[in-house]
């Protein structure tokens, strides 16, 4: 009876994770469940996605975590810190939508949220 308790909340978590789409400059996209607390970025580590490669671990010093993202995302994400405005404009190509995904905290608010990552970073 344990078991089948336990499988059925493993099954129910699962599907309450925030899904999170990472598309490449070529158009190939990846959905991952993530957990909520970890980063976009860390998800995409943890997940192979490629693009995203994140040299300084999160700690805002190197921008190749940069993303896009989706224009209708945007505005429901928390705005960037002035830190991380400095930052993204020394990534490659920003532009109105560029994000560092360090910086993203995923929770159950941006379930489907998607980025795109750079070219230079594809
Ligand atoms: S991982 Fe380096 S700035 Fe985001």
């Amino acid at each position: 009876m344990f078991c089948i308790l336990a499988l059925f909340l493993y099954i129910l978590i699962l599907h309450l994770m925030p899904k999170i789409t990472y598309i490449d400059q070529k158009g190939n996209s990846k959905t991952i469940e993530v957990d909520n607390g970890l980063t976009v970025m860390e998800g995409a580590i943890q997940n192979n996605v490629p693009g995203i490669d994140a040299d300084c671990g999160g700690s805002m010093a190197c921008a190749t975590c940069h993303v896009y993202v989706e224009d209708s995302w945007f505005n429901k994400l928390p705005k960037a810190e002035e830190a991380e405005q400095d930052m993204i404009d020394m990534a490659y190509k920003p532009n109105k939508s560029s994000r560092l995904s360090c910086q993203i905290i995923v929770s159950d608010e941006i379930n489907g949220l998607i980025v795109t990552t750079p070219e230079k970073q594809t």
